[in-house]
């Protein structure tokens, strides 16, 4: 079994290609990543010569080059989660949202079509639905409309819409997940949960947006994982799965959580202006995913704890990161702080 994971130096789909490539010792994964400042192969070290691991530095938005490396391996699965996934640089560079996440899922979509893929699987997130008001008893559920409100959304929206189009028009097999916010191990730190352990651990200040109150629905990744592994194996085809862990936190939770765990002080804390449209809430109903037989092992309290620790523990992997073109990027957002 050939299985190409894109976007696999990156967060979620790094955690992805480590699961795979251990579970699944007689399949050959393949991670396709171009190595955008978000993506690095340091984490791939431990796994770097095992046989069935492979790499290749290839853009998902080069038509020529994607279709030459489907022909030539004749995947059976793919897994996509090569994405620019973060909203804040979305609002100020939204065009290369729409390279990488339309343009670039159209060419894989021709591509996997080409060599009749056994099922494409396309990673998307849960805000294609929009926001939710901060009534705890809704839910996004997977017949929610598609009401994306940021750019980096309405890209992901657009890709999804172009993996059912491509189902209903050629009758490429797939499945779309729409996961909630995830954490845990190799976070980028341009994100809440890795921005705060970062900066709390430097002693610097922490950007909260607004008041706060905005509420995210957290999953560790290796939840999302599993998910992914259940939905490549089992999804019916053409269907559509949601997947949370009802961990529904504001955000100054979330920071005063992390402050606590490093035993550090809440004046660090600092309310800085709102991002622009900035989503109120986002919460999922799991429960489709959950027929299916897909249960979360983690909760937030146990997760977020034993990710501090794996930041502490792993120093060097974000110091080297915060210390290069981040520092830029980290002026740019947050002005000199
Ligand atoms: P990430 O930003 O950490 O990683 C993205 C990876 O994609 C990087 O390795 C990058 O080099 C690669 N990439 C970017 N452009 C590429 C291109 N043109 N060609 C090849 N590779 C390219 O992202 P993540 O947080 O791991 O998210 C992965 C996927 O999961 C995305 O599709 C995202 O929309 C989705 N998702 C993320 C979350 C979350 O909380 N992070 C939640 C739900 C869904
Ligand atoms: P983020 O991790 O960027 O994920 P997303 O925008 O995809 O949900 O942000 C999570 C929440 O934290 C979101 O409500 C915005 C907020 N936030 C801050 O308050 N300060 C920050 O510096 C960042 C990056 C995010």
């Amino acid at each position: 079994m050939k299985v190409a994971v894109t976007g696999g130096a990156g967060f979620i789909g790094g955690n992805f290609v480590q699961y795979m490539v251990n579970k699944y010792p007689s399949y050959d994964i393949f991670n396709l990543d171009v190595l955008t400042y978000a993506g690095d192969l340091t984490k791939h070290k431990n796994i770097e010569n095992n046989e069935n691991y492979h790499f290749a530095k290839v853009d998902i938005s080069n038509r020529d080059e994607i279709m030459e490396l489907f022909n030539k391996e004749k995947f059976d699965y793919v897994v996509h989660f090569a994405a620019e996934s973060h909203v804040d640089r979305s609002i100020t560079e939204p065009e290369i949202f729409v390279k990488t996440n339309v343009l670039g899922t159209q060419v894989l979509l021709d591509a996997s079509k080409a060599i009749n893929v056994k099922k494409f699987v396309h990673v998307s997130t849960d805000e294609v639905y929009g926001e939710l008001d901060f009534d705890p008893t809704t839910f996004f559920t997977e017949d929610t409309p598609l009401q994306p409100n940021s750019p980096y959304s309405a890209s992901k929206a657009s890709s999804d819409l172009l993996v059912r189009a491509y189902h209903e028009t050629f009758k490429l097999p797939m499945n779309i997940t729409r996961c909630s916010n995830n954490y845990g191990p190799y976070h980028f730190p341009e994100k809440l949960i890795p921005l705060t352990i970062s900066r709390v651990l430097n002693d610097q200040k922490v950007p909260v947006y607004g008041t706060g109150e905005n509420i995210r629905d957290w999953l560790h990744v290796l939840d999302h994982c599993s998910a992914i592994d259940l939905v490549m194996h089992e999804g019916e085809n053409g269907e559509v799965y949601n997947v949370g862990g009802h961990n529904e936190r504001t955000n100054l939770e979330v920071v005063k959580t992390i402050i606590s765990a490093l035993g550090k002080s809440e004046d660090l804390i600092e309310f800085v202006q709102d991002r622009l449209g900035h989503d109120k809430r986002y919460a999922i109903d799991p429960s489709k995913l959950e027929k299916l037989g897909w249960k979360p092992t983690y909760n937030f309290d146990t997760g977020i704890a034993q990710t501090v620790q794996w930041y502490l523990d792993n120093k060097e992997w974000w110091e080297t990161i915060i210390s290069g073109e981040y520092k830029q990027y980290f002026e740019k957002q947050y002005g000199n702080k």
